[in-house]
């Protein structure tokens, strides 16, 4: 994929963020959701890419828009895996909690899991010092123990990052027991995962089960950015076919890593802030301007991009929904 593809996927990112950001705290995040999708899609239709949607918005009778299979792009040329999630931490927007983003990972055609919507994933991810050292299949404290080894610090000087949810309740217990220090949050393990790469968020390792397709998109994110991830598919219902099925002779339940996950080096990967977080400012709006600041980055060169954006808003008539939500 050409280079240049990088500032068309910020301006997709950009544009969900304009939209839902202004639903930022009205506690409905149906409406913040739709927002981005609505705008995601419009920008879409000028990028050059011959994409196929892998991860969105579900299966095509429930989702009008940026449903899996669905087309997106403008060209013959580059074809390519599309993993969008418009609004990541819908309730965080609805709340106007921290780390709200819209986010899209692409990839040459069949490198990004397929990852269905109704399932979960398991996952433990940390940063680029402690790559290499991580198992799912290993006991908490274990893995404690070889991250902290790995990035010379005690167990006691790492922070685990976890979604609060009662799933959770064993394994916070075993977090807390190895003595790690803990950071509880109630959405967004997408941006939880790509923390443990950032050095100034003061977050090491990642563990828990969140959203399946949440777990792909992080997956093309560490892959960049040098970091490590293990997931292991699990029904959200918590039934289903147990570890052993093997559809397509394949065992879809087997341990994954950052490769199963996202192949391959030419991926990319962009994310715009919709409400402030540890790596991302949230959108401003400033009358005729709105800013973003938005992170997008390529896997071929692994360079990474902080781009600030000022958008005069009335410049951009072409993307201006009826509640002029999505100027872009
Ligand atoms: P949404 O943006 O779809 O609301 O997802 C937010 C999220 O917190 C993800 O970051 C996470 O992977 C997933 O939900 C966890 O699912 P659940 O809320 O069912 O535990």
């Amino acid at each position: 994929m050409e280079r240049e593809l990088s500032l068309e996927f910020v301006r997709v990112t950009e544009a969900a963020a304009l939209a839902s950001g202004r639903l930022m705290g009205r506690g409905d995040k149906e409406a913040a959701d739709q927002a981005a999708v609505d705008a995601m899609r419009s920008v879409f239709d000028t990028v050059h890419i011959n994409g196929t949607v892998v991860i969105g918005e579900g299966e095509k009778d429930e989702a009008p828009m940026l449903y899996v299979g669905e087309h997106l792009g403008i060209s013959d040329e580059p074809r390519v895996d599309v993993a969008v999630d418009p609004l990541e931490g819908t309730n965080l927007v609805a709340k106007g909690l921290p780390n709200a983003l819209s986010v899209v990972a692409i990839a040459p055609r069949g490198c990004l899991l397929k990852a269905p919507e109704v399932f979960y994933m398991d996952k433990i991810a940390v940063g680029p010092r402690a790559s290499g050292c991580i198992s799912l299949d290993a006991p908490v404290a274990e893995n404690l123990q070889a991250v902290a080894r790995a990035m010379d610090r005690d167990v006691r000087d790492l922070t685990a990052i976890i979604l609060e949810r009662p799933r959770h309740e064993e394994l916070i217990a075993e977090i807390r027991e190895a003595g790690a220090r803990v950071k509880l949050i109630t959405d967004g393990d997408v941006s939880a995962a790509i923390a443990t790469c950032v050095e100034t968020s003061g977050v090491d390792i990642l563990f828990g089960i969140g959203g399946a397709p949440e777990g792909v998109i992080a997956a093309a994110a560490l892959k960049i950015l040098g970091g490590d991830m293990q997931c292991r598919l699990i029904p959200k219902d918590g039934e289903g076919p147990g570890h052993d099925e093997q559809p397509n002779g394949e065992d879809r339940f087997r341990l994954l890593c950052l490769e199963d996950l996202a192949k391959g080096e030419d991926l990319f990967f962009a994310a715009t802030g919709i409400t402030d977080g540890d790596m991302l400012s949230g959108v401003r709006y400033r009358g005729q301007t709105a800013e973003t600041h938005s992170l997008v980055m390529r896997g071929v060169t692994r360079t990474i991009r902080n781009i600030y954006a000022t958008h005069k808003l009335e410049r951009k008539p072409r993307f201006v929904s009826s509640e002029s939500i999505c100027r872009q």
